[in-house]
């Protein structure tokens, strides 16, 4: 028997027990003739102490190990002498005096320590990611994550939903990422696609009639790296049948609102029911379509009181319809000149062409733009800012998208600044009535804002003929602490209305036909109304723990590079597999 306890299990109640435990050597320490072992599991850390006149062999093996060694110890359950007792563990009341050892195996030196949670090279924390798992904050995050996806799954069991698991190798589907390939060995020149969500695949279950889907499903998508995406990711995919906006909503909030109690119960939901404001009000008021709302400190709006300013950057971005937007930051007068410089340059990362500014002190206005302006416009500026003194009240002028983002992260900065942003609390919302379209600058065409399967509002059909850009979607993003931690929409489910948005996305007839034809079909089969949502695991775990990164809620991660270092994935191939394949690799030059 390896172990009658874990090494979290013992208290003062198993005083003078016989009891066996197994585990990890977490350190050793040697006080002249006793030796001290912290033995260490998933469970927690329990002291072994061996002394040469209890049990001299023991006592010898235990000299031997050395940290990250799995030992065998049996021994009985003792109190630690007074004063020595760790009040922060739980087994910190006893210790076990040791009369067996085993050494059931060696370990090299890890290459870094273990239990030490300030390891900043993080190549080698992947590369030995099962070292790094052994941390007590790594298995804290597995737990909430386990703890999570299990509150979801007995949640949406209870209210009727069928966990089904769609295929990994598809057909490609048009969610705006670069999608991983799979060559097929049956067939030559042909692939399968990695699918980068079970869009397509829970649209055609519920024209199978299965009414409510979910799935925990594992997503990939081929783009560039950042702290909250991973080329592999997982969702809680989710999809109902002859549901509206609000019944999504409605369940998905009542979960998260569960789950948050269950999982995540130190941290304080700051509204309920969640707020629910629209793509252009979040935009307006907070220069983001994922506002962070757990502080104030809104955008406010000067196209009116500047269209016609001495001040040419304002009358000119206002002239070619842009607008200019306001940002009062009460206290902002303190910030010193380095301060505003790198305000200007995150500003001018998401567009701006610069951030303008007015401060007030002693009850009087400063500022290089203030010669430019009269007397109206300086009395309707304080009015519609109500600007104190000690504040600072900054500018975009832009078009209208440029001008919220820019100052929305200018807003984000200056919440930082002030400690605004209380890690704390959660602050949640529904955005809702997203732009249907997108004009895509790089590609200059219209793309799809979220993905081309989302229903229009009904009023907004009209406009599909010559304003597309202006049409709204039925769709909504779920928003907590500025994160976008899902997004979802009612579907089309009629077959000429999807036809047409393929259309207006310069999807041709045949290239329809070719890419969706299977979607169009089905639809012609008696698709009912339906609609879902999909949420992203990782980032909602990653804020559960309080982790900057979702790399570290992820057990087996792969690096900004897309990399799995401890696999060493992606990695060439024998000639011989890839022939199978019918495939030749020719390495292009990288231009
Ligand atoms: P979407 O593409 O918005 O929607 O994805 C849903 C949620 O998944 C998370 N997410 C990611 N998490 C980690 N790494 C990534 N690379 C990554 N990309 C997205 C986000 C996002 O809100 N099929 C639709 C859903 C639907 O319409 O039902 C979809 O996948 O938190
Ligand atoms: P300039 O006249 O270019 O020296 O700009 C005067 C001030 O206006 C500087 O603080 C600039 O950062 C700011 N500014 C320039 N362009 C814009 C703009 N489009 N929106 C807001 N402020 C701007």
């Amino acid at each position: 028997m390896y172990r009658t306890h874990t090494c979290n299990a013992l208290n003062e109640k198993h005083v003078g027990m016989e009891v066996t435990l197994s585990g990890w050597v977490k350190s050793r320490r040697d006080h002249g003739g006793l030796i001290f072992v912290d033995l260490r599991d998933r469970y927690g850390m329990t002291q072994i102490v061996a002394d040469p006149t209890h049990a001299r062999q023991a006592h010898a093996l235990l000299d031997q190990v050395r940290p990250e060694y799995v030992i065998r110890v049996t021994g009985k359950v003792r109190p630690r002498p007074k004063g020595s007792e760790n009040t922060k563990l739980k087994t910190g009341i006893v210790e076990i005096i040791c009369d067996n050892v085993d050494i059931l195996n060696e370990s090299k030196t890890p290459p870094f320590e273990i239990d030490r949670d300030d390891i900043e090279n993080e190549e080698l924390r992947l590369k030995y990611r099962y070292l790094d798992l052994r941390r007590d904050r790594m298995k804290r995050n597995l737990e909430v994550r386990h703890r999570t996806i299990k509150f979801i799954r007995d949640f949406l069991d209870r209210e009727g939903f069928l966990e089904i698991e769609t295929p990994i190798l598809i057909k490609g589907t048009p969610e705006g990422s670069r999608e991983y390939l799979v060559p097929s060995r049956l067939h030559p020149g042909k692939f399968y696609v990695l699918p980068q969500s079970p869009q397509q695949l829970k649209q055609l279950s519920m024209i199978a009639g299965l009414d409510k889907y979910f799935q925990i499903a594992r997503c990939f998508r081929d783009e560039d790296q950042r702290g909250d995406r991973q080329p592999e990711f997982t969702q809680l995919d989710l999809e109902m049948s002859f549901v509206d906006e609000k019944d999504v909503m409605d369940i998905n909030e009542a979960l998260m609102i569960a789950l948050c109690e269950a999982v995540a119960p130190n941290k304080k939901i700051i509204k309920k029911p969640f707020p629910r404001i629209t793509w252009s009000e979040a935009m307006n008021r907070y220069g983001s379509d994922k506002p962070d709302m757990r502080f104030g400190m809104e955008l406010l709006d000067g196209t009116e009181i500047f269209k016609s300013s001495g001040f040419k950057v304002f009358a000119d971005a206002t002239a070619k319809g842009g607008v200019v937007k306001m940002l009062h930051v009460p206290g902002g007068a303190k910030f010193p000149r380095s301060k505003i410089d790198e305000l200007t340059e995150l500003a001018k990362v998401y567009g701006a062409k610069g951030l303008a500014y007015i401060t007030q002190e002693n009850n009087e206005l400063k500022s290089p733009i203030l010669k430019f302006l009269n007397e109206k416009e300086i009395a309707a500026f304080k009015k519609a800012s109500a600007i104190k003194n000690g504040d600072t009240v900054f500018f975009t002028a832009d078009e209208f998208i440029t001008a919220c983002t820019s100052l929305g992260h200018v807003r984000l900065a200056c919440g930082d600044e002030f400690k605004l942003r209380d890690p704390n609390a959660f602050a949640f919302l529904w955005v809702v009535d997203f732009p249907m379209f997108e004009w895509s600058k790089e590609e200059n065409c219209i793309t799809a804002a979220h993905h081309p399967f989302c229903s229009i509002k009904v009023e907004d059909i009209p406009l599909l003929e010559k304003e597309p850009l202006k049409a709204r979607a039925k769709a909504y993003d779920f928003v907590l602490n500025g994160v976008e931690v899902g997004g979802g929409s009612i579907r089309i489910h009629k077959q000429n209305v999807q036809a047409k948005i393929f259309d207006i996305l310069g999807i041709s007839k045949e290239d329809a036909k070719r890419r969706f034809g299977h979607m169009l079909e089905a639809f012609t089969y008696g698709a009912p109304p339906h609609g879902g949502i999909a949420w992203g695991l990782d980032r909602l775990v990653m804020i559960f723990c309080d982790e900057p990164n979702i790399r570290e809620v992820i057990a087996f991660p792969k690096d900004q590079k897309a990399r799995d270092l401890m696999l060493d994935a992606p990695s060439e191939m024998p000639e011989k597999q890839i022939t199978e394949m019918h495939i030749k690799t020719i390495l292009l030059k990288k231009s």
